[in-house]
């Protein structure tokens, strides 16, 4: 594999973090920012970052047989990492949306056999193949837009066979798709029509046959639950969450999304890896959630297109929570595959900075799912997944928005996209 060399970047954003743990507080802006900045990579791994005119002395030997990519005027990034989609599932809900546009909320139309019920239908009768090709194209829309690494639940099953069949499509994209995929199991996303009377019997099916399904065949590295009114108690969770970890499973929340229910204190209580949503996190659940080092992955794509009031970023972040982060990709409440948009939601719905919208897409995102030790900043040694985009500064990411910024995307030392299209 022939060396790249990243030259002369306007601005090279490194997020050098020697810690090992997510960002807080003043250090999500501390975004080691290197001016005419440059980056070695050989064999999938970044092997040097510096100015371009240290590095291009100190390797001219090596220079001489790297392919060479002009970034002068150019903004470099770490390749950026969704920690929270549903990527797997067939068919589409618009009927629905224009439902919420007349007046019904979410919420309601589930009760009525909508919503996550519509898509489990429709998921259910799709064939592995479809759902595969389907997922890849969603794929290459993340790729366009910069992504490099997603995290990927299931839940659109909600009875074995069709949680297995999602699963099983997650990790085939993962082996076929230049895109690294993370695989959540997520049983627990609605409780299904037949178990409305007795949702018991369904958490006991989830807990007994589920999970340990999952964990025999390998199919999945984190355990998510829906904790909500009307959906799954905090309790009910919490014995899922629990059953999760005794198979190796860490556990994740969608937490407090529309009501405060106590997901929050559940995830500190749980040791979760991250709480997500957190529209109506209560005080002394934030507080929890930054004392255990809970990563708080906020969708603000989900509040924008639920017309929802948004999460709190800013306040969460004051308090020392390690804000990430998402699309919350799904047919449902936030079909969108762009995560510099949701970037800019950050800052212009949820208090949040142009400097902390980074880290938040990119170093926390990756701890959210177990992988800030090898992607999320631009380091010596680490995986060799780099965004370039065609802005000559950060802020300018957020000012010019809704436009696809990204012009080159590196991923695993190879370049996959070039000019905005996929090689
Ligand atoms: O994260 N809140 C639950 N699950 C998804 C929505 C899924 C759907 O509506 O299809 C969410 O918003
Ligand atoms: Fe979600």
């Amino acid at each position: 594999m022939r060396p790249i060399f990243i030259k002369n970047a306007s601005q090279l954003i490194t997020i050098k973090n020697s810690s090992n743990t997510p960002l807080i507080k003043e250090a999500m802006s501390n975004l080691g920012i290197i001016e005419n900045g440059s980056v070695l990579i050989e064999n999938g791994r970044i092997i040097a970052v510096g100015k371009d005119n240290a590095l291009s002395n100190q390797y001219s030997e090596r220079l001489k047989e790297a392919l060479v990519i002009d970034a002068s005027g150019k903004l470099v990034t770490p390749g950026l990492v969704d920690p929270h989609t549903h990527l797997i599932f067939a068919g589409s809900r618009e009927q629905e949306f224009n439902m919420r546009l007349q007046g019904k909320t979410y919420m309601e139309i589930m009760e009525m056999g909508g919503g996550i019920h519509t898509t489990a239908r429709q998921t259910k009768s799709a064939s592995q193949e479809e759902l595969f090709n389907e997922g890849y194209e969603r794929l290459n829309q993340f790729l366009l837009h910069g992504v490099t690494t997603i995290e990927a639940k299931s839940g659109y099953g909600m009875e074995w066979e069709t949680e297995r069949k999602q699963l099983e499509v997650v990790k085939s994209l993962n082996q076929q798709h230049v895109v690294d995929i993370v695989s959540t199991f997520m049983g627990a996303h609605a409780v299904p029509k037949k178990y409305k009377v007795n949702p018991e019997q369904y958490v006991e099916l989830v807990i007994k046959e589920m999970i340990p399904k999952v964990a025999e065949l390998g199919l999945a590295e984190f355990n998510d639950v829906f904790c909500e009114k009307g959906v799954f108690t905090p309790k009910q969770d919490k014995r899922i969450l629990d059953t999760g970890k005794e198979f190796g499973l860490r556990p994740k929340i969608h937490a407090d999304e529309i009501e405060p229910y106590g997901g929050a204190e559940l995830a500190a209580e749980v040791g979760a890896i991250s709480a997500d949503h957190l529209l109506k996190t209560s005080e002394i659940g934030s507080y929890l959630m930054a004392k255990r080092g809970v990563v708080g992955v906020l969708l603000p794509g989900t509040a924008y297109f639920l017309m929802a009031e948004f999460a709190n970023a800013r306040k969460l972040i004051d308090k020392g929570v390690p804000v990430a982060l998402a699309t919350d990709f799904n047919p449902g409440s936030s079909p969108t595959a762009s995560l510099p948009f949701i970037m800019n939601l950050g800052c212009l719905k949820m208090g949040m900075t142009p400097a902390e919208v980074i880290p938040a897409a990119t170093i926390n995102a990756a701890h959210a799912i177990g992988r800030g030790n090898e992607i999320g900043s631009i380091e010596v040694g680490k995986k060799a997944d780099i965004t370039i985009f065609n802005v000559s500064n950060f802020m300018k990411l957020q000012y010019f928005y809704g436009i696809n910024h990204t012009d080159t995307v590196i991923k695993n030392g190879q370049i996959v996209v070039k000019g905005g299209k996929i090689e």
